[in-house]
């Protein structure tokens, strides 16, 4: 970006052209990022537009623009599609990028399914993965339905019209179960692209930066005619809801999908094992320049059906399948600034202001940084990176890009290095609220300390606050966070300010619309979106609260544990002390550790723990008690317990969730509804060895029949199960009187095999 005239020094004219390229540019990024599903800045850069449009109106107001994008906040966006609700939710991948990676993920699928090396190398299917935009299409007695994008996965948006103007979706199916979902890539080819992009620029419209831009913008449009006149195409490579099997193998539901008329990908092949993937992998990138289309690397897949059932799906992705990505992207570019930015958690987190250059398609002007052992050429063992090389403000960087992840710096030039460049200085207090940073030991970041003072802080952990997978409130998302939380009149701190804004002042409604450009309309839009909200699944509220550690899943295990905020926090109350003196055992033997290593002394490291824990006063059994049911539960530990006690316990913190929380109406979580399941609602341990599956396996289908799956044996524990090798927790399932049971007897009980 060119750089900015102080506002001081613009003259009314240079004002007025500004103003007029500004609103352009953020028509334009609007349009971009609402209807056109391609965004083409990042927030960031939208949030800097939007701040100098909002200063040059300060200082020159008789120049603000009827159009003025100040207006147009919180105006709904109306140009959208009708939703749809997935039938079965549409998963992403997870990314792998060595072939070490690939060796885990296989090493992973195995020792989930228990299988060992005599069993024989597992059958993968190996196929493109191909650069477009998902969709799933829904038949219904050989007819299309609907056509929905992938959306959140959950959600997608109805897009039937358009996709029955691509020539390679079916609008009928001859011999198809009665209901069948196909779902595959949307793309266009490199020849189409550039023919695409010839055409709008001679019309004058708008050409697209790459194929997959194009798709998707293609694909997104209101009028189907439009969509109609762009030259999509789709390749089928997976299905959602379906009446009956479509083969008992991946390969065969592929070739099934092909004898339905369905294009599917002419590199698809069954490999045997790693050695067969990584060799279809090569060969794929050596034909990639070549396709006529974009690929981004290669998806394996597990080819029995059966065993993808049994591996399932963690939160968001399949357990049986992975993309292996192509490598990144590279190019070089001038590092002009180095900035810091502070996130929901404290977090300093250095980032590079590059002058913008294209990568693999994409313009980049921005790249992260890391943290100040990045910038110094070190790792977290104080190794050397870059052979060492610093980055410094004025630098000649090498910048790359893997998938959608943020563009990173991976190389220095020091031949280009400016003679007058220095090493950078990492600041050592919160740039945003003066607060010390420090960087506690082990941690590779330093954290701001200001805590709920931190406007930057506050505003990161308000737009966690409503993101997706928290309240996701319709349109109160990050930008008009950003705008209530420096609001003079009506403004938003904190979450419980969300839920009171329309009660706070009798004539909020004309101070809104006053103030930032609501309509009456769309204010009262905003509070009944508000107040949809205010009921509130358990785990949502969790999340929503942007404790360090605590993720999706954290919250999620512990909604499903706890069952109720009341029972939430009240364990977490009970659990302080404990966790105090936890941390404190753990500062004695932080201090003991190293040299305790060396010598082998493990013996005096579990000494000087139990001598914590065992100093006066004692910690009382309940606080105790409460401490160890939280580490017990599945995927809690340690860390996310501290992490949480250590939040409720501190004053402001409690007094900021104690007020949102009188605003909610917080959902327990309704028991199991898997009636006819014997397990439902029980707190079922496995301990020992397990034959006939692996642990994660027994987790995973305990929990899918409504029992809770813990670590720990307690007064709480319903069952046991215990394989061969089982010790104390079986011991004190025996002292506690708490029922336990073999192996063959739990399969028995569950109805498996
Ligand atoms: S399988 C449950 N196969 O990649 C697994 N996905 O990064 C569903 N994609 O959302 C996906 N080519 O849009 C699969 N051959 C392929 C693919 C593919 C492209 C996309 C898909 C998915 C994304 C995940």
């Amino acid at each position: 970006m060119a750089k900015e005239t102080p506002i001081a020094e613009l003259t009314e004219a240079a004002a007025a052209q500004e103003l007029a390229a500004l609103a352009d540019a953020l028509k334009r990024a609007n349009r971009a990022y609402h209807t056109e599903d391609a965004p083409e800045i990042s927030d960031a850069e939208y949030d800097a537009l939007k701040r100098r449009n909002a200063e040059i109106e300060a200082a020159f107001p008789h120049l603000k623009r009827e159009d003025s994008p100040t207006e147009q906040v919180g105006a709904p966006v109306s140009e959208t599609f009708a939703k749809v609700t997935h039938a079965v939710r549409m998963m992403s991948l997870a990314n792998a990028f060595e072939a070490g990676d690939i060796a885990d993920f296989n090493e992973t699928v195995r020792r989930y399914l228990g299988l060992r090396d005599s069993d024989g190398p597992i059958a993968y299917t190996a196929e493109p993965k191909i650069d477009g935009l998902s969709l799933s299409l829904r038949y219904e007695g050989g007819r299309l339905v609907q056509a929905a994008t992938r959306g959140d996965g959950e959600t997608g948006e109805n897009v039937t019209a358009n996709a029955r103007t691509i020539g390679d979706i079916p609008d009928r199916l001859d011999g198809a179960p009665d209901v069948l979902e196909v779902r595959g890539e949307v793309y266009m080819s490199h020849a189409d692209f550039a023919a695409l992009n010839k055409r709008q620029e001679e019309a004058g419209g708008k050409t697209f930066a790459n194929p997959r831009n194009a798709a998707a913008g293609s694909l997104r449009q209101l009028d189907a005619k439009i969509t109609a006149a762009r030259p999509l195409k789709f390749f089928a490579y997976a299905w959602g809801d379906l009446s009956e099997p479509l083969a008992e193998t991946q390969l065969g539901a592929i070739e099934r999908l092909r004898s339905l008329e369905f294009q599917t990908n002419p590199l698809t092949q069954l490999c045997n094992g790693m050695d067969e993937m990584l060799e279809h992998y090569s060969e794929i990138e050596a034909q990639r320049a070549t396709l006529g289309y974009d690929i981004d690397g290669v998806v394996y897949k597990v080819n029995d059906l059966d065993l993808q059932r049994r591996l399932g799906f963690r939160s968001t992705t399949p357990r049986w399948a992975i993309a292996h990505k192509f490598p990144a992207e590279l190019a070089w570019t001038r590092l002009e600034k180095i900035e810091i930015q502070v996130g929901r958690t404290g977090a300093l987190s250095p980032v590079a202001r590059l002058t913008p250059v294209t990568v693999g398609g994409v313009v980049v002007s921005n790249a992260t940084l890391h943290n100040e052992d990045y910038i110094a050429g070190r790792d977290a063992k104080g190794e050397p990176i870059r052979e060492g090389k610093d980055i410094r403000e004025g630098d000649w960087v090498q910048v790359y890009r893997a998938g959608d992840v943020i563009p990173k710096v991976a190389d220095v030039d020091l031949s280009q290095r400016p003679d007058d460049a220095v090493p950078y200085e990492f600041p050592t207090v919160c740039p945003e609220c003066g607060s010390e940073a420090v960087r506690e030991e082990g941690d590779a970041v330093r954290r701001c300390t200001g805590g709920l003072i931190c406007p930057a802080q506050a505003v990161e952990k308000l737009k966690h606050f409503v993101s997706r997978a928290a309240f996701d409130i319709e349109g109160l998302g990050a930008r008009q966070i950003e705008m209530f939380y420096r609001d003079g009149t009506l403004p938003i701190r904190e979450p419980a300010d969300i839920f009171t804004l329309e009660k706070r002042d009798a004539d909020t409604v004309s101070k809104l619309k006053n103030r930032d450009g609501y309509g009456e309309k769309s204010a009262r839009n905003l509070f009944q979106a508000i107040d949809e909200k205010r009921k509130i699944e358990l785990n949502r509220v969790i999340f929503a609260l942007g404790i360090r550690h605590v993720g999706e899943v954290a919250a999620a295990d512990l909604a499903r544990h706890f069952g109720s905020w009341a029972a939430f926090t009240s364990a977490v109350d009970a659990a302080v002390p404990a966790a105090q003196r936890f941390l404190k055992a753990e500062e004695a033997v932080t201090k003991e550790r190293q040299t305790a290593a060396e010598q082998g002394r493990r013996a005096e490291i579990t000494a000087t723990r139990n001598a914590v824990w065992a100093d006066n006063p004692a910690v009382p059994a309940e606080a105790k008690a409460a401490w160890d049911d939280l580490v017990g539960i599945d995927g809690i530990g340690a860390t996310v317990a501290v992490s949480l006690v250590t939040t409720f316990h501190q004053e402001a913190e409690r007094a900021s969730i104690d007020r949102l929380a009188a605003e909610l109406d917080i959902q327990d979580v309704a028991a199991p509804t898997a009636s006819d399941s014997p397990v439902a609602g029980k707190t079922v341990v496995f301990t020992g060895t397990l034959e006939k599956m692996t642990r994660a396996e027994a987790k995973a289908r305990a929990e899918a029949l409504g029992a809770k799956v813990s670590g720990s044996v307690s007064a709480k524990t319903d069952l046991v199960v215990a394989g061969p090798g089982a010790g104390s927790k079986a011991k004190k399932a025996a002292e506690l009187g708490v029922e336990t049971i073999d192996e063959d007897s739990w399969l028995s009980l569950i109805g498996g095999s």
